[in-house]
């Protein structure tokens, strides 16, 4: 069996700040988008695709197949895309990479991608253990002479009575739980746990039974029933990635690793297969339930031809999470090729895309997508700031805008004001570019420097 207490970490999300806001993708019963709904705003046809994918997934109907979302900048791919994810449900992994950031020097592109992809991907595993359960009613620590420092005193031993509202029961730890015993500060009154195989203690809270002026604000539990020695289930949500990493650690890095804290840059393949079969057998023996996620490629045109591969032959795996891929480009080469394709896709791929177009925002959609971001970040805004910005965002970006409102936000809050001014705005966005800008502003130095 693992021991999950060692990674601990549960799923490692992306950062998703700027799509806080959006909570699903506000489809009614019929899976017809509501203008308004979820955290989002228009983009209907988009929606009403986007969960008809959503559908598919749920019956396993997505198996070899990929969506990729197409439209301008700022329509709000990766808001659909972490709308999906929402969809699928509470806990689904959402894991977002750009097709850019797959290339390092230090690792493989298909390295990388098979990471991602492995985040992608929960599982939820049940776990029966037998554990002593109770509230402390007496404690008794033995400590000893260190055997590596005759100075320094260690636990050797302690003596406990758990307490349920059923029973009574005295037993006797080793070292090793003695330790924790001492370490968690565990004292009469706390309800405690102890794994009867691996000793590991955890402290579940205080028992309302023991009265205490303890100010610190700690859980305060009912004291537990049944016996003190019962069975448990315990459920975890890890990603394969996390069962990889485990098992690699288990396996060794050699010393190295252990004292110089080296992480291994590369998972043996030899461990993912492992951990698979491990998986699997979970699975059929009921004990583990599989989480696909959502794994989003921003910008996929930029993947090269081999990594464009790599995720062709990836879908047709069975541990695969939904990919959805985003770009903004019409017809480009294929990266690593001299091909002319839509999307910069090969054929191969092109053929098992589910693709979902999004268009350009109108002014009132734009103003709808700042309110609700205004209300997300706690902004206040004047009318004629909600104005201006609206304007830039149907001028620029919409993301522009978007950030745009954040900076003020922050800026009225440090200032101690209730409300953003149109000033504001003006002032910050005269102060940053949008990237249109930007770039014409380097071309003016590119052609000073060539004349
Ligand atoms: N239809 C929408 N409803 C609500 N918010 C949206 C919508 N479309 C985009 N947004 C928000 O606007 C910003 C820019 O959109 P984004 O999804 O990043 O666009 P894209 O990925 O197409 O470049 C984000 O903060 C996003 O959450
Ligand atoms: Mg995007």
């Amino acid at each position: 069996m693992v021991e999950i207490e060692e990674i601990g970490e549960g799923l490692r999300m992306e950062r998703i700040g700027a799509h806080s806001h959006i909570k699903g993708l506000g489809l009614d019963e019929n899976g017809k988008a509501r203008v308004v709904a979820d955290g989002l705003v228009g983009q209907v046809k988009a929606r009403e695709a986007a969960g008809l994918v959503v559908l598919m997934a749920k019956e396993g109907k997505l198996s070899g197949k990929a969506v990729l979302l197409a439209g301008p900048p700022g329509t709000g791919k990766t808001a659909i895309a972490v709308a999906m994810a929402r969809e699928l449900g509470e806990g689904v992994p959402f894991i977002q990479l750009s097709g850019s950031e797959i290339y390092s020097a230090e690792r493989k592109k298909t390295e990388v991608l098979m990471e991602a992809m492995r985040k992608a991907i929960g599982v939820k595993i049940r776990e029966l253990r037998n554990v002593y359960e109770g509230e402390v009613k007496e404690l008794d620590i033995k400590t000893g002479s260190s055997p590596y420092n005759p100075f320094i005193k260690v636990p050797q031993e302690a003596v406990i009575t758990l307490k349920t509202t059923e029973e009574e029961k005295r037993i006797r730890v080793g070292p090793n739980v003695a330790r924790q015993l001492m370490e968690y500060g565990i004292t009469e009154g706390d309800v405690i746990m102890i794994d009867s195989k691996d000793g590991r203690v955890s402290k579940v809270g205080r028992s309302t039974e023991s009265f205490s002026y303890d100010l610190e604000a700690e859980q305060i539990v009912p004291r537990p029933n049944g016996p003190v020695l019962k069975e448990k289930e315990f459920v975890y949500v890890l990603t394969l990635d996390d069962l990889d990493r485990m098992v690699a650690k288990r396996r060794g890095g050699g010393i190295f690793s252990l004292f110089l804290g080296v992480e291994e840059k590369e998972i043996d393949p030899e461990v993912r297969a492992a951990v698979d079969r491990q998986v699997k057998e979970w699975v059929e023996e009921g004990r583990a339930e599989m989480i696909p996620g959502v794994m989003f490629i921003d910008d996929a045109h930029l993947m090269d031809i081999e990594a464009l591969s790599f995720i062709s032959r990836a879908m047709e795996s069975e541990l695969v999470p939904i990919i959805v891929m985003a770009t903004n480009r019409g017809i480009t080469k294929i990266r690593g090729t001299d091909i002319e394709s839509p999307f910069g896709m090969p054929l191969d791929l092109l053929d098992r895309l589910v693709i979902i177009t999004t268009d350009k925002y109108g002014e009132d959609e734009v103003r709808d997508i700042l309110k609700i971001r205004a209300k997300e970040e706690k902004v206040n805004m004047e009318e004629d700031a909600l104005d201006l910005l609206t304007k830039l965002g149907a001028e620029k970006s919409l993301r522009y805008s978007v950030q745009i409102l954040g900076i003020a936000g922050v800026k009225a809050r440090s200032k101690n004001r209730e409300k953003v001014t149109k000033e504001d705005i003006e002032e910050i966005a005269m102060r940053f570019s949008d990237v249109r800008e930007a770039v014409g502003h380097l071309k003016k130095y590119e052609e000073e420097l060539l004349k």
